[in-house]
């Protein structure tokens, strides 16, 4: 099939899916699906069945970035595994504030890695940190591993195939926590986007109002006796919730908004 009625086939898919078509996604299939160069690559020949299928996943609502194994974040290709969270844009906001705001020659905790989007930026801009990363879901950790080797930053991140909660009571050592953590109401299961129901549910909901992971996440660092940095995302529309921790109504945090001028991320000095 040559490239222009493969890009028919994709459009009428991803019409018929999202009920609009953005060509950044018709080209982001071409590019990641098919290995195309360019978008307009006219002289190209893809094969029929190959695309075919794509486009029937594309029409049971598998996300794109599932059947296509990739994700951009920061500009940068991110293999992707079925069953782990897909990177949202906003996060690479989160990736500019750690960049500025991690001390010099820290080691970093993440917490929730998933593909491993913020530890792998991060360390790509900050060849003087280290970084620790603990994930739930074995996919995830899997999916960060062959990342860092990808990007080659593998050496200095050390990766936990763990519950936080109870991987947080160890002796480890580390000044600084980022975190994209579950955060939505446990209530937005019952309204969630078909396309987010196909990512893992612990990747998704923070607890009865959102906040309950990262307050938990909170009350254990103070507990271990932690003094640093914590850097972490959240839902806007939770913020009330998430300052009614003692630690985060104080002055000493800041918050920040993303691109979309939300309030998305706080960063407490614990
Ligand atoms: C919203 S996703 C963020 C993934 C990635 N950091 C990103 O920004 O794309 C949250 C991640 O936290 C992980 N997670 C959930 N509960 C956890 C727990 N108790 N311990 C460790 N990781 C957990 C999920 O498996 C998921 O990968």
């Amino acid at each position: 099939m040559d490239v222009f009625s493969a890009r028919k086939v994709i459009k009428e898919a991803l019409l018929h899916t999202y009920g609009t078509v953005y060509e950044y996604d018709v080209c982001f299939v071409l590019k990641y699906c098919f290995g195309l160069s360019s978008c307009w690559a006219a002289s190209t020949d893809i094969g029929d069945i190959w695309v075919q299928k794509v486009a029937r996943d594309i029409r049971q609502g598998i996300p794109i970035q599932y059947i296509c194994g990739i994700e951009e974040f920061k500009g940068k290709p991110f293999l992707v595994f079925p069953g782990v969270f897909i990177p949202r844009e906003e996060t690479e906001d989160l990736v500019d504030i750690a960049i500025d705001a991690v001390p010099r020659g820290s080691r970093i905790l993440e917490i929730g890695v998933g593909t491993g989007v913020i530890s792998i930026s991060l360390l790509m801009s900050r060849r003087d940190i280290m970084a620790m990363g603990v994930d739930i879901n074995p996919l995830a950790v899997i999916n960060t591993f062959t990342n860092a080797r990808r990007f080659e930053v593998d050496s200095r991140l050390q990766l936990y195939h763990a519950d936080v909660f109870s991987l947080i009571e160890m002796p480890m050592s580390f000044d600084f926590v980022l975190s994209n953590p579950p955060y939505l109401p446990d209530s937005d299961r019952l309204t969630i986007d078909e396309l987010v129901s196909k990512e893992p549910e612990s990747a998704l909901y923070g607890g009865f109002t959102g906040v309950e992971f990262i307050h938990k996440v909170i009350d254990i660092l103070i507990k271990t006796g932690f003094h640093g940095g914590l850097l972490f995302e959240f839902d806007d529309t939770t913020q009330h919730y998430l300052r009614s921790h003692e630690k985060m109504s104080v002055s000493r945090v800041k918050y920040y908004k993303d691109r979309f001028g939300k309030e998305r991320f706080a960063l407490v000095w614990l």
